[in-house]
């Protein structure tokens, strides 16, 4: 009674013993390993996440080639997504040349692949991840790198952490924290939260510490706080520069797990932060209008005492009178009813 994706299971499977023997095993694979030894990837970590190489040939590619001496079904070949048809219907490898990264469902199971260019061979018109398409085992809606690593580790974490790369999931789990997760490049979907939800209900967000990655953050709790009202969000943000991968490596795992328990705030003092970013405070206008808008946040605050500790941070900061702030909070709130 096998189900009918398991031939689908099984390529994937295939594919990623193939790819991950090329990177440790072989010649072809050796620019790649050096490659990940020099973002500090340690052999445990590239067993733990199987990580692999995908060789260019000179033929239709080694994967093609592979699938077709272990006889996988035709149609299953053509619909994996592992191979392209090219225009004289011969199939090909999708990933060549590419550092591979496989990604898996909730119970562990390989159903797609994420493909890096290594750095020397980086140009401008190829994407720098390659993923896979979807296919009968892969929708990337549903799916978050790690999540099956993750899931085990949020009894003993008490959260689940959102990142956007793998390479920062990997690095934060060499340091020691298994609970990252990330979603496949894509935005963030109401899928994924549905998914976060069902394991954990405190989710960290800790993106890239630019300013893509605060945006992103911006954007991430907006759906979150729309989607999940019930799920405790955090904020850590990443020194300027960095992401969570370069953190680990400049910095070590120690002050990752120190910034980490040390760095997080709540998303009102996330927002509050972010909406005076290239403001000129010095300047009446804009502060007046900043404070307006900073009241409009405090005022979806449901804890009366929270409301209270941000209005104070903000009449202590401007040197204001908290009473009036306080009258102007309630203001908002009338009118929001
Ligand atoms: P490294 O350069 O390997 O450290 O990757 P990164 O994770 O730091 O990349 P970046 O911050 O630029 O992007 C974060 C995530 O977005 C990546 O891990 C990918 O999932 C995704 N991403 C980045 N570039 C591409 C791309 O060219 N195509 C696709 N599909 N996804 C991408
Ligand atoms: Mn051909
Ligand atoms: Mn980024
Ligand atoms: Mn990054
Ligand atoms: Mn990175």
């Amino acid at each position: 009674t096998a189900s009918p994706n398991a031939p689908f299971y099984q390529s994937y499977d295939l594919a990623a013993d193939l790819y991950h023997h090329i990177l440790v095993n072989t010649k072809a694979g050796q620019p790649a390993l050096k490659y990940l030894e020099q973002r500090g990837m340690t052999r445990e970590l590239i067993d733990q996440f199987k990580l692999g190489f995908a060789p260019s040939s000179d033929d239709h590619g080694i994967l093609a080639q592979f699938l077709t001496e272990k006889q996988v079904d035709y149609q299953v070949v053509r619909q994996s997504g592992l191979l392209t048809t090219d225009h004289d219907g011969h199939f090909h490898d999708r990933f060549v040349d590419r550092v591979m990264y496989p990604i898996k469902n909730a119970n562990g199971q390989i159903i797609a692949f994420s493909g890096r260019l290594l750095a020397a061979k980086g140009n401008d018109q190829a994407p720098k991840y390659l993923n896979s398409p979807e296919t009968p085992i892969f929708n990337k809606r549903l799916t978050l790198f790690n999540f099956d690593e993750a899931k085990r580790a949020v009894r003993q974490e008490g959260h689940l952490i959102l990142m956007e790369g793998f390479m920062d999931v990997i690095s934060a789990y060499g340091a020691g924290v298994k609970s990252g997760i990330a979603s496949m490049g894509t935005s963030f979907t109401e899928e994924q939260i549905q998914a976060i939800q069902r394991i954990s209900n405190e989710l960290v967000v800790c993106y890239d510490g630019d300013d893509a990655g605060q945006n992103a953050i911006m954007r991430a709790l907006q759906l979150l706080t729309d989607q999940a009202p019930t799920l405790k969000l955090k904020v850590v943000q990443m020194p300027s520069g960095l992401d969570p991968d370069e953190f680990v490596q400049q910095r070590g795992p120690e002050k990752f797990q120190q910034y980490l328990a040390n760095a997080e705030e709540t998303p009102t003092a996330f927002r509050l932060q972010y909406l005076r970013r290239g403001l000129n405070l010095a300047n009446q206008n804009e502060l007046l209008s900043y404070l307006d808008t900073a009241i409009r946040v405090v005022a979806q605050v449901e804890q009366p005492v929270a409301q209270n500790l941000y209005l104070k941070q903000l009449a202590d900061e401007f040197n204001l009178d908290q009473a009036t702030l306080a009258a102007q909070l309630s203001q908002v709130e009338q009118q929001a009813q």
